[in-house]
C-alpha cells in the first residue's frame, strides 16, 4: 500500500499541542541525536548528557555482573513488575542514607530514626517525569477555579521544565536574579535570588529551584535556601527542590552547601549525573500524601516504574558506597573539567567582553556575551552549521514575562565532552563570537 503521508487527514485534541516541535527540550533532544551521526565531527558541548567516567563505569558493570551471576535475579527483574511506589529494596536503603545525612539538619524532631520512612519516598522513571507529575499537580486549575503557577525564584532556570504543564496557562512565572560581579576575578559573575522583588500571592502553588542550577552552574547558598523553604513554609506551599546534579548524590558542588529536607521540600534525585541516564531513574523524596499521588501516577502512566536503576545501586546505596564515590570520583572528574574549561576560555577569548558564571557545579558553563551584536539563538545556528552544539541561553527562562537582553547573549556549554571536544569547541566559539563583535 502507498504510503503518502500527505493523504491522512489526522485530527489531534488540544492535548497535542503540548508536544510541539518548538519545544526547547525536544530541540535540545533531537541535537543529541543528530551527533550521534558519526559522518559528522562533531564537538558536542550542547546536551546535558553526563561525562563516560571510567571508574564509574566499570563500579556499574561489576554490579551488573554481580547481578547475573546470583541465580534467578537478572530473571527477577526483567520479568517481574515492581510496585508502584518502586523498588522496597532500594526505598529502603535510601531511608537509612537519607536518615544518616539529613539529621543534623532536622533538630525539631525527637525520635530522628522515625524522620524519614519509606512512605516519604518513591521510585519514578526519571526526574524529568518526577517534574511533570509533580508541576501539574501544584500548579493549574484548583477547585472553585482559581489558578496557581510555579515560582521560579531566579530564572534562569532548567529548560526541561519548560512544556511539561497540561493547562492552557503557562504554568510559571520567574524572576530576574540580582547579578553580582566578583571583585577578585573579573571573569566571574554570580546571580543571587532577588528576595525583595519575589511575590508570594496565593496565585503561587510551589516554589521550585535546581541546585545546582541548570544552566549556570550555580548553587544557591544554605542561607538563600533556608530564606525560600522559610517563605514556603510560612505559605503554606512546597519546595521542589531539584538535586539532578546535587545532594547527597551525585553531589557535583564545588562551593559549601548542606544537604537539607523536611516534610515541606520536596526533594527531586536522579540517577542520570552518577552516569547512568540510559536506565531512567528518578528519586522522590516527600510528604507521605504526595509520595501517594506520585505512586498514582506511576501506576496510571507506566504501572510501575523500571527495575534496572535501582537494581543498579541497591548494593551501592546499602554498603554505604555510593556518597564516598560522589565525593571522591564524580564531584573531583567535573571539578578538573570545569578548571581545565575556564582556562581555556580564558585563552581563546581573551579581550573578548565575556563574562562567566561562577562554577560552583552541575556539569556546564554559562557564559555572558556583553552586548552581543547577534542573537545567542543565532550564535547557536552559526555554530552548529560549523559543528559546535551549545544550548541559547534563550531556552532558560521559563515564566520570565520581561523580554531583558541579557536572555538573548548567554550560551549553555557543557563540559562534560571529552578534552579534545572541549578544546576545538571553545576554539570555535571564540572565532565565531570575535567575528560577531566583529562583524555582526
Ligand atoms: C536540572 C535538571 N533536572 C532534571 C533533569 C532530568 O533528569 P532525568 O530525567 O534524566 O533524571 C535534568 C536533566 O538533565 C536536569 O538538568
Amino acid at each position: 500500500m502507498a504510503n503518502n503521508s500527505n493523504s491522512i487527514n489526522m485530527q489531534f485534541s488540544k492535548f497535542s499541542n503540548h508536544f510541539n516541535a518548538n519545544s526547547g527540550i525536544l530541540q535540545l533532544m533531537n541535537d543529541l541525536g543528530e551527533a550521534v551521526n558519526p559522518d559528522v565531527e562533531w564537538q558536542m558541548l550542547g546536551g546535558g548528557n553526563p561525562a563516560s567516567i571510567p571508574h564509574m563505569e566499570a563500579i556499574f558493570r561489576e554490579e551488573m555482573m554481580h547481578f547475573m551471576n546470583e541465580p534467578r535475579e537478572f530473571e527477577s527483574m526483567i520479568g517481574n513488575y515492581d510496585s508502584p511506589q518502586g523498588s522496597h529494596r532500594l526505598i529502603d536503603a535510601l531511608v537509612n542514607l537519607f536518615n544518616n545525612m539529613f539529621e543534623s539538619h532536622v533538630d525539631s524532631r525527637e525520635n530522628r530514626s522515625s524522620l524519614i520512612n519509606p512512605g516519604n519516598i518513591a521510585i519514578t522513571n526519571g526526574s524529568q517525569a518526577s517534574f511533570s507529575i509533580l508541576f501539574n499537580l501544584f500548579a493549574g486549575e484548583f477547585p472553585g477555579g482559581r489558578k496557581k503557577k510555579i515560582l521560579l525564584p531566579m530564572a534562569p532556570e532548567y529548560i526541561g521544565y519548560n512544556d511539561v504543564g497540561l493547562g492552557e496557562d503557562p504554568l510559571f512565572i520567574s524572576n530576574k536574579p540580582i547579578i553580582e560581579h566578583q571583585t577578585d576575578d573579573s571573569l566571574f559573575y554570580k546571580y543571587r535570588v532577588d528576595f525583595d522583588s519575589l511575590n508570594i500571592s496565593d496565585s503561587i502553588g510551589a516554589i521550585c529551584v535546581s541546585r545546582p542550577t541548570n544552566p549556570t552552574g550555580n548553587v544557591i547558598t544554605d542561607n538563600e535556601l533556608s530564606k525560600l523553604s522559610g517563605i514556603a513554609q510560612k505559605t503554606g506551599i512546597p519546595l521542589i527542590l531539584d538535586g539532578a546534579y546535587g545532594l547527597p548524590f551525585p553531589n557535583i558542588i564545588f562551593s559549601d552547601a548542606k544537604p537539607v529536607w523536611n516534610e515541606n521540600t520536596i526533594l527531586c534525585l536522579s540517577l542520570s549525573k552518577l552516569g547512568l541516564p540510559g536506565v531512567r531513574t528518578g528519586i522522590v523524596v516527600a510528604h507521605e500524601k504526595v509520595i501517594e499521588k506520585l505512586t498514582g501516577a506511576n501506576a496510571i502512566y507506566n504501572l510501575s516504574p523500571g527495575r534496572f536503576g535501582p537494581a543498579l545501586v541497591t548494593r551501592l546505596v546499602e554498603n554505604q558506597e555510593l556518597i564516598p564515590l560522589c565525593k571522591k570520583v564524580i564531584k573531583l572528574y567535573y571539578k578538573e573539567k570545569s578548571i581545565h574549561a575556564i582556562s581555556l576560555i580564558r585563552q581563546s577569548m581573551n579581550g573578548l567582553p565575556v563574562q562567566v558564571h561562577l562554577s560552583e557545579g552541575a556539569i556546564f558553563l554559562w557564559l555572558w556575551f556583553k552586548d552581543l551584536p547577534i542573537s545567542s539563538e543565532t550564535l547557536y545556528q552559526r555554530l552548529k552549521k560549523r559543528g559546535v552544539m551549545v544550548i541559547s541561553g534563550h531556552h532558560f527562562f521559563p515564566g520570565l514575562i520581561e523580554d531583558w537582553k541579557h536572555m538573548h547573549q548567554c550560551i549553555r556549554v557543557s563540559y562534560a565532552a571529552d578534552n579534545i571536544q572541549l578544546e576545538k569547541g571553545i576554539e570555535i566559539i571564540a572565532k565565531e563570537v570575535r567575528r560577531a563583535y566583529h562583524s555582526g
